[in-house]
């Protein structure tokens, strides 16, 4: 396990307390969380079934035996554990580094509590270092990349992928985003983006972060 990969593993197992006394679970994407299912398989007696924000989750879901569960037939959820791209002082978050952010968000919505996991690397003062992705309706792509440019940024599309909803994403490189629910909200506003990657209007209850001393705890 790499160094990065063990602070992952960490931050995973420190998320367990926050599910205690809980059925249903929304669970996010990426390797983070690929860790908190593992260590769900030791606990799924207790685990009525989990909404996936993801085919790439639902499968790690299922193959250890947790029902995935349709959002529509459950309503909202006491807890939803995913992790971040980068997680700034006011817990809000770059997220979609593996294409799920359509999901993620709708998830993290609906959710009561937003617990968020990561190494401590992905601590940041202001987002935007990490390309921001944005997933667009195929067909308004161009379009889409010409607004980003208009707001400072460098578009590029992410080559050969196709998110779990069949469009496309475009991350946009060198955005200083010191206002992020307001470029939240402006993006939201473009034709033709079905997402974009920050998570400012709804940001995380808790970051749980591991770091070479353990778990730093941060709310706000
Ligand atoms: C998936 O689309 C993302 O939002 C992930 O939550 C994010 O990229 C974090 O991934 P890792 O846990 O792999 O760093």
């Amino acid at each position: 396990m790499s160094s990065a990969d063990a602070l992952k593993r960490k931050a995973a197992e420190a998320a367990l307390k926050y599910i205690d006394g809980i059925s249903i679970l929304g669970i996010g994407t990426g390797s983070t969380v690929n860790h908190f299912i593992e260590l769900l398989a030791e606990r799924k007696s207790n685990i009525e079934g989990a909404v996936s924000s993801s085919d790439a989750s639902t499968e790690l879901l299922k193959k250890i035996g947790i029902p995935v569960l349709n959002l529509n037939s459950v309503g909202d959820l006491d807890i939803y554990i995913d992790g971040a791209d980068e997680i700034n002082p006011h817990l809000q978050l770059i997220k979609g580094g593996g294409g799920a952010l359509t999901r993620e968000k709708i998830i993290a919505a609906a959710s009561r509590k937003f617990v968020c996991i990561a190494d401590a690397g992905k601590k940041v003062d202001v987002l935007g270092a990490f390309p921001l992705p944005v997933e667009v309706i195929p067909m308004a792509r161009s379009y889409v990349s010409r607004q980003m440019v208009k707001l400072g940024g460098s578009p590029q599309l992410r080559e050969g992928f196709i998110t779990d909803n069949g469009n496309q994403i475009i991350d946009v490189h060198n955005l200083e985003i010191l206002q992020p629910i307001e470029m939240e909200q402006t993006i939201n506003n473009i034709p033709g983006v079905v997402t974009m990657g920050i998570f400012a209007m709804r940001p995380a209850d808790v970051v749980l972060l591991g770091d070479e001393n353990g778990i730093q705890t941060l709310t706000v």
